[in-house]
């Protein structure tokens, strides 16, 4: 029994799959993004070795995670013994390091919640920011990877919600509004509660992998090429799952206490993990956990004005794929 009242999607709802699965393939990065991308890695890399010998550099983010496209900036870790030194000291050398081996528009973020060093290369015009040592970032990487390897529809789906979350300004964190990362994680939990299902709980699953990060397991089923027919008996298409998605969100989660937990496989309550109140700045208004740092909320940003906006763009989006004539249009037109 489905909250909100059962309601069908329209019974043409399949016609629009083709329009959006070309925008999705519209949206993949060229092969030529990302061949400058690897070259833009590679210069970066022989910058970082010449200082410091012993550091790892890690992609992380849409560009590790196959969730990239071509708006999508290079997300990169390094992971480097920083002794008794400070992260800050660190990003204002590796800063000065990256100017002197002219790379464009270096600069030191460190006041943000996580530090970083920002650059544009001009060559290819993509944004590039590194952190240090921010391994749970290229964990959940690694984890959002082998899940879009299970399901085609997860990547044509998250990309496209993350194609209108941008355009309908619902992706601006700093103006309290979800992270691409959260939207992807919204896709999997969605996916992971079809029925027939169409993800598996990889983390409910026998462990085949483990990350250790600042003590603490990072571990889950990642032997994916096992499960590649796994959501073969659901046949709904893209169109009705995107429709199913915003309805779900517009009408269906109950706001007041369901948090969405993919480690679990299932929607999780508020009470039990103690997220009914606001602590410091974290509201808990839209609760989503991460699969790893189990005590984030990614909706923490959402504030009482904020989550107004995010569920009148669910609602809007819903409406239109159930009503328009030509949806795949009106959908993404910028707000
Ligand atoms: N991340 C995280 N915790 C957050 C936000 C982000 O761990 N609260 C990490 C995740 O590993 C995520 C990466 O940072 O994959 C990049 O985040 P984001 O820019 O939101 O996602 P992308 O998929 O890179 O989005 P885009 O394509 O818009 O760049
Ligand atoms: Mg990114």
């Amino acid at each position: 029994k489905m909250r909100g009242g059962w309601v069908e999607c329209r019974g043409d709802m399949d016609a629009f799959a083709p329009g959006l699965l070309s925008i999705y393939e519209s949206l993949k990065p060229s092969e030529e993004h990302k061949s400058k991308q690897s070259q833009l890695i590679d210069s970066l890399a022989k910058s970082v070795s010449k200082e410091w010998p012993n550091a790892r550099l890690h992609l992380y983010g849409s560009c590790a995670s196959s969730f990239g496209t071509s708006h999508s900036d290079v997300d990169v870790c390094l992971e480097i013994d920083i002794g008794t030194g400070s992260v800050v000291e660190l990003l204002l050398r590796l800063a000065e390091i990256l100017r002197t081996d002219n790379f464009d528009d270096v600069e030191a973020i460190t006041s943000a919640r996580v530090p970083i060093v920002r650059m544009l290369d001009a060559g290819s015009g993509f944004s590039c920011d590194i952190c240090i040592n921010n391994l749970f970032a290229v964990a959940n990487t690694k984890l959002l990877k082998d899940y879009a390897q299970i399901d085609g529809r997860l990547l044509q789906l998250a990309s496209i919600v993350k194609h209108w979350a941008k355009l309908r300004a619902v992706n601006e964190t700093y103006r309290g509004t979800l992270s691409s990362y959260a939207y992807v994680l919204m896709c999997i939990s969605f996916l992971q509660l079809r029925e027939p299902k169409i993800l598996p709980c990889l983390q409910a699953m026998e462990p085949t992998y483990t990350m250790v990060v600042d003590d603490s397991e990072c571990a889950y089923f990642d032997e994916v090429h096992q499960l590649h027919d796994f959501g073969a008996e659901n046949k709904e298409s893209i169109a009705e799952l995107l429709w199913a998605f915003f309805h779900y969100w517009a009408f269906q989660h109950d706001y007041r206490k369901d948090v969405i937990s993919i480690r679990m496989g299932k929607i999780i309550s508020k009470k039990e993990k103690n997220w009914t109140t606001r602590v410091g700045n974290d509201r808990h208004l839209m609760c989503i956990e991460d699969p790893f740092e189990t005590g984030h909320d990614l909706g923490r940003v959402v504030d009482r004005q904020t989550i107004r906006i995010i569920r009148e763009e669910f609602e809007r989006a819903a409406a239109i794929l159930q009503h328009s004539d030509d949806p795949c249009d009106t959908l993404f037109q910028p707000y």
